[in-house]
């Protein structure tokens, strides 16, 4: 039986169409996620924004200063405890913290943060708290959810 030339392009035809549908509906919004446009990518947007800010009051301290590379890498605190990376962690969150002995969510631990530097943190459910959130969840696309498990 001869097949129809038309017919044996289609799947190319469909890989083309599907190619150009993604490609024009997802633009990139921070560096390294791509989400529809809209308002999750401009709260994703301003939360990398925030990130490296003075905004908090942490004297002079910014997230960046200890999640460099906007999160994507540690450091040490000065009595040599490790500072994770954050890319990692939507994908851990909420899990147990046993000094308070309580679950944590993501918002609990950015809010941990800047008391640490002394700044003051966000309302709960403000859209600030939850444009960081909406960055440090960015950075965790692509990651094998494992609640509680360890940051990285
Ligand atoms: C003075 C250094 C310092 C600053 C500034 C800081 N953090 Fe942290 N961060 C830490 C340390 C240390 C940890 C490890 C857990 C802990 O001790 O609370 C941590 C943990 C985290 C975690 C959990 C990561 C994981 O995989 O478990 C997130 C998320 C986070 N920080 C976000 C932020 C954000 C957002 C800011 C800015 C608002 C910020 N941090 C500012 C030191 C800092």
């Amino acid at each position: 039986m001869k097949i129809h030339p038309w017919f044996c392009r289609l799947p190319t035809l469909l890989v083309v169409a599907f190619g150009l549908a993604v490609g024009t509906s997802f633009p990139a919004s921070a560096d390294n996620v791509q989400v529809e446009s809209g308002p999750l990518s401009d709260a994703i947007l301003q939360g990398q924004k925030l990130f490296m800010s003075e905004k908090f009051g942490g004297n002079g301290k910014t997230c960046n200063s200890c999640h460099p590379d906007g999160g994507k890498s540690g450091s040490a605190l000065p009595d040599g405890r490790k500072i994770p990376a954050l890319h990692n962690a939507a994908a851990i969150f909420p899990r147990y913290h046993p000094r308070k002995d309580r679950i944590f969510t993501l918002s609990d631990q950015v809010r941990h943060c800047i008391g640490e530097i002394k700044g003051k943190p966000p309302e709960y459910a403000s859209a600030e708290l939850n444009a960081i959130v909406s960055y440090v969840s960015s950075l965790s696309e692509g990651q094998t959810i494992d609640l509680g498990g360890l940051p990285k």
